[in-house]
Order: C-alpha cells, then sequence, then structure tokens
C-alpha cells in the first residue's frame, strides 16, 4: 500500500510499503542494523533529505541508485543517513568507575610483564566514549610510566568518525564534566572557535579511528583487554548479536573485560561472557 510518512505533517514524496521493504533489507545487509516498522517515518525523514539534494523524486529511483555498481559514496551516504549516533561524555557513569578502580588496576597487575593494554571501542559515534575511556586512561596510569595503551576507536558511519577525530565539540556537550577533567582535558576555543572545546592532544595520542563495519572482516589483531560495545547490538537481531559475540571471543585476551548498553544483554546469545553487573560482562570460557 502507498503511504505517505511523516505523520501529522504532509511529505511531498510518497513513500511505499516496498521501498520501506527494500530499505530494511538493504540496511540489514549492509550494516546488520534491524528496523522495526516503528522507525518507518524516521527512515523517510532520514532519506528523503538525500532525496532532494539529488533531485529525485521516488525512493525506488535512490534505491536504485543505492545499489548500482560504483555508487559506493551513495551507499555510505546512504548508511550514514540510517544509523542514530546518540552518545554523550560518560554516558552510563558507572562504567567508567569500574574501569578504574577495579578493570585498569587489574590490568597493570595482570600485564605488567608486558606492559601493554589494548582496548577497542567499537561504536564509537562523535568519539564521546573513546575520550572518555581515554581520560580515565590518564588519570590511572601515572605518566612516563612505560606503559603503552592504546585504544581502537571504530564505527561505521564516515560522518561520526570524522567529528570523533576532529576532537572539537560544542561547550555544552562537557557542562556535566567536572571543572578539574575539563581543565586537564579540554582546551576553550577563541576567536571562531568561540563556544567550542578541543580535545588535548595527550588523549588524541592513544586513540586510532578507523572505519569498521561489525558485519565485515576486522582487520584488526588480538589480544584485545577490554571491548567497549555499547548501545549497538540493540539495533541487531539475536542471531547478528550471537555471531558478533563469538566473533569477540576470538579476539579478546582471557579474562577480558566487555561493557555492553544499558538495555543490552547477552542472555541468550553467549555464555562465554560471565555478567560481573550493570552490563559488565567478563570473558570466561
Ligand atoms: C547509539 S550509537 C552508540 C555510541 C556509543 N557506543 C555510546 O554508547 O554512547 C550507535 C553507533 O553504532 C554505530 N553502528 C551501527 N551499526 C554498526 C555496524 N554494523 N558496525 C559498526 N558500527 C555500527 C552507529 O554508526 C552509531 O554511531
Amino acid at each position: 500500500m502507498a503511504s505517505v510518512a511523516g505523520s501529522g505533517s504532509f511529505s511531498e514524496l510518497e513513500f511505499t510499503d516496498a521501498d520501506f521493504k527494500s530499505v530494511r533489507d538493504l540496511v540489514r545487509k549492509n550494516t546488520g542494523i534491524s528496523l522495526s516498522e516503528a522507525k518507518r517515518d524516521m527512515v523517510y525523514s532520514r532519506l528523503v533529505r538525500r532525496l532532494r539534494e539529488l533531485n529525485l523524486q521516488r525512493f525506488s529511483d535512490y534505491l536504485a541508485l543505492v545499489c548500482s555498481d560504483g555508487a559506493d559514496d551513495e551507499l555510505i551516504q546512504f548508511t550514514n543517513a540510517i544509523t542514530t549516533n546518540l552518545t554523550s561524555f560518560f554516558r552510563e557513569g558507572h562504567h567508567f568507575e569500574y574501569l578504574a578502580e577495579t578493570v585498569l588496576p587489574e590490568l597493570m597487575r595482570q600485564n605488567a610483564d608486558v606492559r601493554k593494554i589494548r582496548i577497542w571501542c567499537c561504536a564509537a559515534s562523535t568519539g564521546e566514549e573513546p575520550y572518555s575511556i581515554a581520560m580515565v586512561v590518564k588519570e590511572v596510569i601515572p605518566k612516563n610510566s612505560g606503559w603503552d595503551v592504546k585504544i581502537l576507536a571504530t564505527d561505521l558511519d564516515t560522518n561520526v568518525l570524522a567529528t570523533a577525530e576532529k576532537g572539537i565539540y560544542p561547550v555544552d556537550r562537557i557542562k556535566d564534566i567536572p571543572a578539574h577533567r575539563q581543565r586537564r582535558f579540554f582546551l576553550k576555543g577563541g576567536g571562531k572557535q568561540q563556544g567550542h572545546v578541543r580535545i588535548r592532544p595527550e588523549l588524541q595520542q592513544i586513540i586510532t579511528y578507523k572505519k569498521l563495519n561489525l558485519m565485515d572482516q576486522w582487520p584488526l589483531s588480538g589480544p584485545i583487554d577490554i571491548i567497549f560495545c555499547r548501545n549497538v547490538v540493540i539495533y541487531f537481531t539475536k542471531d547478528t548479536q550471537k555471531v558478533l559475540l563469538e566473533r569477540f571471543t576470538k579476539l579478546v585476551a582471557p579474562g577480558a573485560h566487555l561493557f555492553m548498553g544499558h538495555s543490552e544483554s547477552l542472555n541468550n546469545v553467549t555464555d562465554k561472557f560471565q555478567l560481573l553487573g550493570r552490563t559488565i560482562y567478563r570473558f570466561a570460557e
């Protein structure tokens, strides 16, 4: 049935059931994201902008373009439009307390011979999450102590990664960060950058940003000591989650920690990660 999407407002373009189905199939195939019927209006409003930019009148024409040979750039734009990138500094603050008080001190004992810690933040969005991790790392691990700590921050969406890599944010994004952390880790912008803050290089130096689709090959080698995989598997089906979690097991160090999002659970997904509490898991094969 043909419908006009965008309840309460008139939309100019027709978005049929067949169009929505094609979008859902394509998104599922390329990203693992499973879009429910309830996401129909959201999908419409995010994609219609792109149709307008391209002067296209029909979703079917747009989808044909996205799927055509050599349209890799459009597929990237399509994917970027679909992803939900909500994030914030120190989101789910108890995870960062646990990282500071338990996980990092334990790793400093456990990895004392190699003096190396590897962290993967696999749905990094605009960077607030990896920078929050990096701040904790800098606070816990003494400067010049010879520890080699690296954070790999990846995401599928190239737009959010570009923001993350820049490390520049409107000042209100850090309003809930305590003043001592603001002073230590952020530089205030002046002139054209008034109203913005910039992450200090000492944090950027320990983070590598890379585009990585969790559904594709992962060009990374383990062992990884900590994985932050928060607020992303919620968009995947249980089957996809199972495959993903099994792949994590091949990459992590014995006893590695896994942080999941507040509404995510590994019940009926895997028993190789043991729940420690409050969506913090430990690899226990
Ligand atoms: C809601 S944000 C969560 C950001 C951050 N982890 C947090 O909890 O604040 C979800 C992120 O997952 C990314 N994402 C979705 N599907 C992905 C996939 N298949 N591979 C990699 N990243 C994906 C999106 O681009 C988005 O930036």
